[in-house]
């Protein structure tokens, strides 16, 4: 292999392609209409209590509804479910209804009127207690007052079963991919 060159810069460029990221869905609810966008940036914040954050660009559709309604959904989807990630991420709910569009099919919410997807792995209901601008994006942090979960996608430990879904994982520049199961490793760890 030729020997690795470390780029040491001041200027970021492309630097948030430099690592994948978990692609998801993150949906709205507002003015009697649904909404759904993709999202690579996010996070969770809180285990106790459970607390989570996205990033969402401002002159998204999805934002106004988000401050509209102030609750927002976060969706985890297999990697079969790639195409509509792009498709809700490559359109705009200011022009067309994506849920009926891309045939969408929503399972019931319980604390928020926000949609879950029925076919996400993991979901959450989130309602909004935080929107600050840094750059050019919006950090909107929501309360998780509500989890969905399929359980028999996980294991007796609670953790993704790889023989069962496959995660998205985004590179940027329009390229997904997903994990391969004969690369996990259980590594213990003392907890101080
Ligand atoms: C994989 C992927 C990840 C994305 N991540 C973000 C993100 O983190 N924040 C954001 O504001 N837009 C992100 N986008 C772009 C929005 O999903 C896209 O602009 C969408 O069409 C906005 O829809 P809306 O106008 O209906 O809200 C991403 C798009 C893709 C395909």
């Amino acid at each position: 292999m030729a020997k690795a060159v470390r780029i040491t810069s001041e200027e970021p460029g492309a630097f948030f392609q430099h690592r994948p990221v978990v692609a998801t869905i993150v949906t709205a609810h507002a003015r009697g209409m649904d909404n759904a966008l993709a999202i690579g940036l996010h996070t969770l914040i809180s285990h106790n209590p459970p607390i989570c954050g996205i990033a969402v660009m401002p002159e998204r559709f999805t934002y106004e509804l988000i401050t509209e309604s102030k609750e927002f959904g976060v969706n985890f989807l297999s990697f079969e479910e790639v195409e509509l990630v792009c498709a809700v991420g490559s359109s705009t709910g200011r022009e067309i209804d994506k849920f009926q569009k891309f045939n969408i099919v929503k399972d019931k919410s319980v604390r928020t009127a926000v949609p879950i997807l029925k076919n996400a792995y993991a979901a959450y209901e989130c309602k909004l207690v935080d929107d600050r601008g840094y750059g050019n994006h919006r950090w909107l942090v929501g309360d998780i007052v509500a989890v969905h979960w399929l359980k028999e996608v996980y294991t007796p430990e609670n953790t993704l079963d790889l023989d069962k879904v496959s995660p998205i994982l985004f590179l940027g520049r329009n390229v997904y991919l997903t994990t391969s199961k004969d690369s996990a490793r259980s590594i213990g760890r003392i907890v101080h």
